[in-house]
C-alpha cells in the first residue's frame, strides 16, 4: 500500500489520500474578479486529490497583483465559488481557499491607479504583465501602523466569506513574496515599529491575522503557507531557517490544519533546509511541495518527514494525477503559454489518462 494513498486527517478535514493540488493562479475569472463556470469545471476535474488548495484569493477590493484573478470580497463572488465549491463536493473531493493580499506585487493599472501597500517603501525589481503591457513593479507605500487593522479585518471578512460559500477550510498565503511574507522577511521589511526588526515582530501581522481567523474558523480548519527560501518577487531572508524554526515553534500553539512549506527556491538562487527544521519542530501536519515526483513525494510521507505533499504543475496537465500515480502511468507535460491565459485552452482541455 503506497503511503500517499493513506488516508489522512487534517485537523478537521478528513482526506482520501495525501496527493494534495498546491494553488494555482490561473486568471480565469472575470474582470471582475468573479469566478467563472470554467473554474468550476477546472476544480470539479481535480476532486481526486485528497485535498484541493484553490488559487490566491484576494480578501479586499484593490489589490489586484495578476488579471483577472478571483476574490472573496463580494456577494457576487461568494456566490460564484459556492459552485466552485458544490462541484468538487459533488465530485468526492475537499477544497481550502488560499487567502491573499499582494501586497507591493500589485500594480496601479490593475487597481484604478492606486499606489500599492507593502510593509517598506521598496520595490519588486522586475515587470509585471498588465493589459497594457510589461509594467516595471512600483515603490509601494509603507503600510502606516493605523492601516494594519483593516488588513486583518479584510483578512477575517474573507474567511466569514469562504464559511458562506461552503469551503472545507483556508489557507493563509504567507509565501512567494506578498503582503505576509513581505512583513516576514527581513529584505522587504526595513520597519523601524513593532512590525519589523525581530522576529517576533516581522511575524506580528501574520499572527494577528491567524488570530482573526480562528475566531471565524475552528483552527483545525486552517492551513498556513509559507517559503521562507523562495527568492521569486525579489524576496530573501538573511535567515531562512532561524525564520522557518520560529514560526514552527510558535505555530505549535494553535493546532492548524496544517503548516505547508515551500521547500525550495523556484529561482534555485538559494540553498537550504528549511523543510528538515519545520519538519522537527513542527509537532502539527506538514504538507510539502516544490519540485516532487511521486517517488520522493512517497518516502518524505512514508519517513513520516512530512503528511502529505502538495503538487503544483503536474495539476495543471493531469487532472487525473493521483490516478496516474496509483497506477504509475507517464504524465502529461503542463504549457506554460498558458498558465495564465484565461480561456478553456490549456486549462480544462487536459484530458484523463486513457486506460
Ligand atoms: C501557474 C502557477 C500559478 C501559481 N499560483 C500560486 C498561487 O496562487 N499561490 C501560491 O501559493 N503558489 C502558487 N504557485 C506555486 C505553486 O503552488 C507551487 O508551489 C509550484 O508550482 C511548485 O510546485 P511544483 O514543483 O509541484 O510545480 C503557482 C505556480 C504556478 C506554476
Amino acid at each position: 500500500m503506497s503511503a500517499l494513498f493513506e488516508p489522512l486527517k487534517l485537523g478537521n478535514i478528513q482526506l482520501k489520500n495525501r496527493v494534495i493540488m498546491a494553488p494555482l493562479t490561473r486568471c480565469r475569472a472575470t474582470e471582475d474578479n468573479v469566478p467563472t463556470e470554467l473554474m468550476a469545471t477546472y476544480y470539479g476535474q481535480r476532486a481526486e486529490a485528497g485535498l484541493i488548495i484553490a488559487e490566491a484569493t484576494m480578501v479586499m477590493p484593490g489589490n489586484s497583483a495578476f488579471y483577472r484573478e478571483p476574490g472573496i470580497h463580494s456577494n457576487e463572488q461568494v456566490a460564484a465559488w459556492k459552485k466552485v465549491t458544490e462541484r468538487v463536493h459533488q465530485n468526492g473531493g475537499k477544497i481550502v481557499l488560499q487567502l491573499w493580499h499582494g501586497g507591493r506585487a500589485c500594480h496601479p493599472i490593475l487597481n484604478d491607479g492606486n499606489t500599492p501597500v507593502a510593509p517598506s517603501a521598496l520595490a519588486i525589481n522586475g515587470s509585471v504583465h498588465t493589459p497594457e503591457g510589461k509594467k516595471e513593479y512600483v515603490i509601494p507605500q509603507a503600510l502606516n501602523r493605523a492601516d494594519i487593522p483593516a488588513i486583518v479585518e479584510g483578512f477575517v471578512k474573507a474567511a466569514i466569506n469562504a464559511k458562506a460559500a461552503n469551503f472545507d477550510g483556508i489557507e493563509i498565503h504567507g509565501a512567494n513574496g506578498y503582503l505576509i511574507d513581505e512583513f516576514l522577511r527581513d529584505s522587504a521589511n526595513i520597519r523601524d515599529d513593532n512590525y519589523g526588526g525581530s522576529l517576533e515582530n516581522r511575524s506580528r501581522l501574520l499572527f494577528e491575522i491567524l488570530e482573526g481567523v480562528i475566531n471565524v474558523w475552528d483552527s483545525g480548519n486552517v492551513g498556513l503557507r509559507v517559503s521562507p527560501m523562495n527568492s521569486s518577487n525579489s524576496m530573501r531572508d538573511s535567515d531562512p531557517e532561524g525564520l522557518t524554526a520560529y514560526l514552527a515553534k510558535r505555530l505549535n500553539e494553535y493546532e492548524l490544519a496544517y503548516f505547508h512549506v515551500m521547500r525550495a527556491d523556484f529561482l534555485q538562487k538559494q540553498q537550504g533546509d528549511v523543510l528538515s527544521v519545520a519538519s522537527k519542530l513542527y509537532q502539527g501536519n506538514i504538507i510539502s511541495n516544490m519540485g516532487y515526483d511521486y517517488t520522493e513525494a512517497e518516502d518524505d510521507v512514508m519517513n513520516g518527514k512530512v503528511a502529505a505533499v502538495a503538487f503544483g504543475s503536474a495539476f495543471i496537465a493531469n487532472p487525473d494525477l493521483p490516478s496516474r500515480f496509483k497506477l504509475g502511468l507517464d504524465l502529461a507535460t503542463p504549457n506554460p503559454k498558458t498558465f495564465y491565459t484565461h480561456d478553456g485552452h490549456g486549462y480544462t482541455d487536459y484530458p484523463r489518462a486513457q486506460v
